[in-house]
């Protein structure tokens, strides 16, 4: 600090201090500098440009979420990041904004970052699917739009998807017979079950096998159920994509022995024996020039897509319902109340010749369905990403720059109580009940068809919502009518809270476990439904 002129009043100390100080401040002002005057407002990190990023990294999906929820007079604002910009939105009509705007907003450009690293997926396989990626009316389609087209038209209103529904409430049907029936040989039936881990295995094993056929690769061989789950567990580490054969060990190779069962899967043509759904699908991956190893790779995302989030949202409904006694005995008697006869097998009723039909559950079980709404409301923490792709305004008022990232925020909408009324951080499904009943009357009390932001929206509406919905009221259903599910200690049942420290991928798991006692229930109730048959 010889450097001080002659009679400067400050020490050598306080000198560093004041540029320090000088320098944070101008820093500070200049991150929280608008690109553009109608740029939404900035949100400057104290740590400037890279708190943000930091935030993220150390709190995942809940950064952002408490960010929202402390602003959330501002239906939309700006992240300064290095660079760049995150803009966040956490109100529904422009949520519904950015979906409308899908030509400059769109998740496209991501899909391919994403399953490259994700999915393992070889250079010239990429060079496929980043062909064509947002194809205009009359351009030639590329490999993920022609797999989007099917499948959203598969999964549409209409008989495929009744068909596949059907076939998805049998299986699971099935496995929850062949459950009752090993625990009536097992001794200990008071033995406590994972309560997450008995509904991955239910799930897991019957969407394996109403997608994939008899010959599917975890009927062939059920270790793959735990390599299912080491992959869903690491996927956030597999995202990072550094050295994931190390850093990513269990997930990698959770992930790599499925591929190679898959693969071998295809190669026996077994899937002509699957689903038509994915007959499709290996179908459209060929025609573009897909290896078997590279089909086998997407098949793994549409076994991943088909079974994360019905396995945990099924949980935490099962969960809910059984931790209150008098909701299980609403959702019960509603279940009861539209099971039928069926005539066509006689009047042995008792032997179990019901007919549950799924459109009763959705038509006349409002407590049943107010519960899967209210679950998935807390559930899901996600973000809805768009890359802005050219500079546009929105909803002519916001400037969004092009290369920067907007996010809906999904947790910030569904834990607003202007929209979902008090209490927004608690279980409640009598919410959905009254909002159903005022939006009969008056327009204002009507949920923004975005606020509900469970199934994404826009052009990354999940395309299996209406199957999602079939499978889960089905499984729930069943369950509820056949078993009890106790807390072992003879207690309430306790619901812990989400682990939300993880990348949401899905529907988020518990902190810890819970463990609990299932039971046939007495009455040989079992018996009586042991034969249900399904109906749409
Ligand atoms: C309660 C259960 C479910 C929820 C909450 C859910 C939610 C979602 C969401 C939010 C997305 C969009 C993700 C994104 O932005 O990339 C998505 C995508 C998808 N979902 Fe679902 N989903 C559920 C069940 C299912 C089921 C049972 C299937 C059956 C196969 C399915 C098939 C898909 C597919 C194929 C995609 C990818 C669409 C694409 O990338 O083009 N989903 N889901
Ligand atoms: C599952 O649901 C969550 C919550 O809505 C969503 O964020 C996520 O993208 C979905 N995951 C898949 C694989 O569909
Ligand atoms: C939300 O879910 C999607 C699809 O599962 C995932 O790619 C994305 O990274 C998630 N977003 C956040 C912010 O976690
Ligand atoms: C939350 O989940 C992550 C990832 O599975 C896990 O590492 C972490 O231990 C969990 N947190 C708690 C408190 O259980
Ligand atoms: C199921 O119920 C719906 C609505 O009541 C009805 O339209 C449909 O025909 C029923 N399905 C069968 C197979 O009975």
């Amino acid at each position: 600090m010889d450097l001080l002129p002659e009679g400067w009043p400050l020490s050598p100390i306080a000198t560093w201090v004041a540029i320090v100080a000088v320098t944070y401040v101008l820093v500070y002002q200049y991150s929280k500098q608008k690109l553009d005057a109608k740029e939404p407002p900035v949100i400057a990190s104290g740590f400037p440009f890279i708190g943000h990023l930091l935030g993220m990294a150390l709190q995942g999906g809940k950064y952002i979420k408490s960010l929202g929820i402390r602003n959330r007079h501002l239906p939309i604002f700006t992240l300064p990041v290095p660079r760049s910009r995150i803009y966040i939105v956490t109100e529904p009509s422009l949520a519904a904004a950015v979906q409308r705007a899908s030509k400059a907003l769109s998740f496209t450009p991501i899909i391919p970052e994403v399953t490259e690293r994700v999915l393992g997926l070889d250079k010239a396989t990429m060079e496929i699917t980043r062909k064509n990626l947002d194809p205009g009316p009359g351009d030639e389609r590329g490999f993920l739009a022609d797999i989007q087209d099917m499948v959203y038209a598969f999964f549409g209103l209409g008989s495929y998807l009744n068909e596949i529904s059907l076939d998805a409430a049998r299986e699971l049907r099935n496995e929850v017979l062949a459950f009752a029936a090993s625990h009536e040989n097992v001794p200990g039936s008071k033995r406590p079950v994972d309560l997450l881990a008995w509904v991955r295995h239910l799930v897991t094993v019957s969407t394996a096998k109403y997608f994939y056929g008899p010959h599917n690769p975890i009927a062939l061989d059920s270790k793959l159920i735990e390599c299912f789950w080491d992959f869903d567990h690491g996927l956030g580490k597999l995202l990072i994509n550094a050295f994931p054969s190390v850093t990513a060990r269990k997930a990698y190779r959770g992930r790599e022995l499925l591929v190679k069962a898959l693969e071998k899967y295809l190669e026996n043509g077994h899937h002509t024996t699957g689903s038509k759904i994915v007959q499709k699908r290996v179908e459209i991956a060929l025609q573009h020039g897909w290896t078997l190893r590279a089909t086998a790779r997407s098949e793994l995302s549409f076994l991943f897509a088909g079974i994360v989030n019905a396995t945990t949202s099924t949980f935490w409904i099962l969960l809910q319902i059984f931790a209150d006694p008098q909701l299980l005995s609403t959702v019960r008697e509603e279940i009861r109340q539209v099971l039928r006869p069926d005539k066509s097998k006689g009047k042995d009723t008792y032997r179990g010749n019901y007919t549950l039909n799924i459109t009763d559950l959705k038509d006349h079980c409002p407590m049943l369905i107010a519960v899967y709404r209210e679950c998935l409301r807390l559930g899901s923490d996600n973000y809805s990403t768009r890359m802005v792709k050219e500079d546009i305004l929105l909803a002519d008022r916001y400037f969004l720059k092009k290369g920067a990232v907007i996010q809906i925020a999904g947790g910030v909408i569904h834990a607003d109580e202007s929209i979902w009324g008090d209490g927004v951080e608690s279980f409640n499904p009598g919410r959905f009940l009254e909002l159903k009943q005022q939006s009969g009357n008056t327009r204002q009390n009507q949920v923004h068809p975005a606020a509900f932001r469970a199934f994404g929206g826009g052009k990354t509406l999940c395309p299996g919502r209406h199957f999602a919905m079939n499978e889960i009221l089905s499984l729930v259903s069943l369950i509820v009518l056949m078993f009890d599910i106790e807390a072992p200690d003879g207690g309430m049942i306790n619901v812990p809270r989400k682990n939300d420290s993880v990348l949401p991928v899905h529907i988020l798991e518990p902190i810890s476990p819970v463990k609990v006692l299932i039971s046939k229930r007495r009455d040989t109730h079992v018996e009586v439904y042991s034969n249900i048959e399904f109906a749409l």
